[in-house]
């Protein structure tokens, strides 16, 4: 596995929690470390960077008395941040960062070298999310760790290349960590990454029906009573394309078979979350009230807390590297 050295031996699955806008929290980042998968959260989750401080201070302090009541070492936490010039947290967000040695960054849109060095000034590690080998080649150059392969199907901004294709071309110039996101619940699945030859998988939609999460109890609801032919890839929701449940989309007023012409860009931040109302008679927002997930969705029957979807994983796993071997 090209893992980076700081991580090695501190994984007991190789899993990712994505972050997930206005959906992972503390809580959710904790349970995550503690069962053994890096945790990480949207720094655009908390309204202000003096907000987003707190959050970090939480998890440090939970995490290391985990490790001195239990004598077991969690996973690391990362934490997103959008490089972008709608974004007006950046450099704040940053400091923060880098004041706290946070271990990971996940960046998106931008692959910035400056924003690389900061991070690696303290030992961390950045991966980018990227659909694409031309992005992922602009970021490689910018000095990332990990590239995130954000393949169709996959919960908020999806890309639209196959998995098998988009890994393939990542490989054929990237030799650091490879991470694949879009579409993957189950251990089965993960071990299939491995196959592909992927280091890590991130997996959005498939922590939003867990206990933990703190999304409205119907969208966990929706969640768990869709499939993947229940799901829209649009721009018209949020400005980029992104993949939406239909049912959420229709609730807030849309007609799914006339959806209008994108009229905004919301990379999806609090500020813009405010900005964001539609002309007309939709006010619903996106991310809040029309709600996101993959095609995933349809391995997804019940509400677990995280400690027992992660034993499940594991165990999928497990048996599907048996079979293998
Ligand atoms: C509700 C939701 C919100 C998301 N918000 C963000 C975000 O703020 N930043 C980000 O980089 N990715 C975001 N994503 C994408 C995830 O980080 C991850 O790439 C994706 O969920 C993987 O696909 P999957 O959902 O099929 O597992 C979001 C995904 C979902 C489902």
């Amino acid at each position: 596995m090209a893992l980076p050295p700081q991580f090695i031996g501190r994984l007991s699955l190789p899993v990712i929690s994505a972050p997930m806008f206005l959906a992972s929290n503390p809580q959710m980042v904790i349970e995550n470390c503690k069962a053994g998968i890096i945790g990480t959260f949207p720094a655009a989750n908390q309204r202000t960077t003096e907000g987003f401080e707190q959050w970090v201070v939480e998890i440090k302090q939970a995490l290391s008395d985990f490790e001195a009541s239990s004598g077991k070492q969690p996973a690391p936490f990362g934490v997103n941040i959008i490089i972008h010039k709608t974004n007006p947290r950046v450099e704040a967000d940053l400091a923060i960062l880098v004041k706290h040695q946070v271990p990971l960054l996940i960046t998106s849109l931008g692959a910035v070298a400056s924003v690389v060095d900061a991070v690696h000034s303290y030992g961390g590690v950045v991966f980018h999310d990227v659909t694409n080998a031309k992005h992922g080649k602009k970021a490689m150059q910018a000095g990332v760790d990990g590239l995130i392969g954000v393949c169709a199907g996959a919960g908020g901004h999806a890309g639209t290349m196959h998995p098998f294709a988009l890994v393939q071309e990542l490989r054929s110039f990237f030799d650091k960590t490879i991470i694949l996101a879009g579409g993957i619940s189950t251990g089965e699945e993960i071990a299939a990454v491995r196959c592909l030859g992927a280091d890590l998988v991130s997996m959005g939609t498939r922590f939003l029906a867990t206990s933990e999460c703190p999304v409205n109890p119907d969208y966990k609801q929706m969640i768990i009573d869709s499939s993947a032919a229940d799901i829209v890839y649009t721009d018209a929701i949020s400005g980029v394309p992104a993949s939406f449940l239909k049912q959420s989309v229709e609730n807030a007023g849309y007609d799914l078979n006339n959806l209008p012409k994108p009229d905004v860009f919301d990379i999806g931040t609090e500020t813009s979350l405010d900005d964001h109302v539609k002309e007309g008679e939709v006010t619903a927002k996106p991310w809040k009230d029309i709600w996101s997930a993959g095609h995933g969705i349809s391995a997804i029957t019940e509400q677990l807390t995280i400690a027992q979807l992660i034993d499940q994983l594991a165990s999928g796993y497990q048996q599907a590297l048996k079979r293998l071997s």
